[in-house]
């Protein structure tokens, strides 16, 4: 019986020796510890073949085989698990100090961010916003602003036509007509909108943005207007940013005046960004005509007002340092991921 007893032992730790994964360990440990069909409770149960004074002797054995297999196993099993472990960890390891990878993240387009900007600046002032059709009648983009028929910009060479009287807007001053002829004054508007005109090199387009503002009211002056561009400039281009005010012409507007802020990247003095001359030309404005103000039903006598046109690429352009429109147009991202708000 002892002889068997051994042999069973000797089986176990060749069975075991033979066996690398936990859960097989488990069934070997069942084949013989299994309470119902265990193998050495199976031994236990042969006691009874055996003369009563063999008994105590016989179950001592098989009870100290049984502690040492219960031992054995619980060691078996704790080994296989460790090892699992850290087979497990190796495999997961990461290295913590590996660079993330790059996150991609849009951003808004600058003459997107250059237009909210604005529009939060003219908001501020109490400007609503009015956005005009793209394509247009020749009334509203010429003949009411005051710009007759034989003048050059409405040569074929700038301006493309859809038909004899529909045009793409070459201005959004086109939606000052639109919004006098519906409105009684008080007016405050800023209108932004694509204008459309046969021009194209490096600073020219064919297709750009403008924002357009526009204000009538009684008593409104020349003041009003570099006062308000004053605001704007500095929000812009920087606190210490001045405006100043040059004549010029525009059929809508009497007195026209082309508006140039002093050179923000010199502060004035002179430097290759103003070409020497201290000021940048930033936009277009004047007093409405008075014409303008007849043609859309508004007495000129009673009510004056200011209107100014602005190019959003010039201004991003000037802002952000571009140097050719065209980057404002090709969707490169690696150019439009420059710019952040
Ligand atoms: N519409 C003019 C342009 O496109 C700009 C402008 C707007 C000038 C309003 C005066 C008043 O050049």
């Amino acid at each position: 019986m002892n002889e068997k007893i051994q042999e069973m032992r000797a089986d176990i730790v060749a069975a075991a020796s033979g066996i690398n994964d936990s859960k097989e360990m488990y069934q070997l440990r069942k084949q013989y510890l299994d309470a119902k069909t265990g193998m050495i409770s199976a031994l236990m149960k042969n006691m009874r073949e055996l003369a009563p004074e063999e008994r105590p002797a016989f179950g001592k054995i098989v009870n100290e085989l049984k502690t040492w297999a219960l031992d054995f196993f619980t060691e078996q099993d704790s080994r296989l698990k460790a090892a699992e472990l850290a087979k497990k960890n190796a495999a997961e390891q990461i290295d913590v100090t590996m660079p993330a990878a790059p996150h991609l993240c849009g951003a808004l387009h600058p003459n997107t961010l250059i237009a909210n900007e604005l529009i939060d600046i003219f908001a501020g002032m109490g400007f609503t916003i009015f956005e005009g059709p793209e394509i247009e009648n020749d009334y509203y983009n010429f003949t009411a602003l005051n710009t007759p028929k034989d003048h050059p910009a409405r040569d074929m060479q700038d301006t493309f036509y859809v038909s004899p009287e529909l045009l793409l807007r070459t201005q959004t001053s086109a939606g000052q007509i639109r919004v006098m002829e519906n409105t009684k004054p008080p007016i405050k508007i800023l209108s932004p909108g694509k204008v459309f005109r046969s021009d194209d090199d490096a600073t020219h387009s064919p297709m750009f943005s403008q924002m357009e503002g526009l204000v009538v009211d009684k008593g409104i002056t020349l003041c009003d207007l570099q006062g308000m561009l004053d605001v704007f400039a500095q929000n812009v281009f920087g606190k210490n940013v001045k405006t100043r005010l040059r004549p010029s012409y525009f059929p809508f507007t009497e007195p026209s005046v082309e508006v140039d802020v002093s050179c923000f990247e010199c502060g004035g003095k002179g430097c290759r960004l103003c070409k020497d001359t201290g000021w940048i030309e930033v936009l277009g404005a004047g007093m409405v005509n008075r014409k303008v103000l007849e043609n859309c039903g508004i007495d000129p006598d009673e009510y004056t007002g200011f209107a100014f046109g602005m190019g959003i690429e010039r201004i991003a352009m000037l802002k952000y340092g571009i140097p050719n429109i065209k980057m404002l147009f090709e969707s490169d991202v690696r150019v439009l991921s420059q710019f952040h708000e």
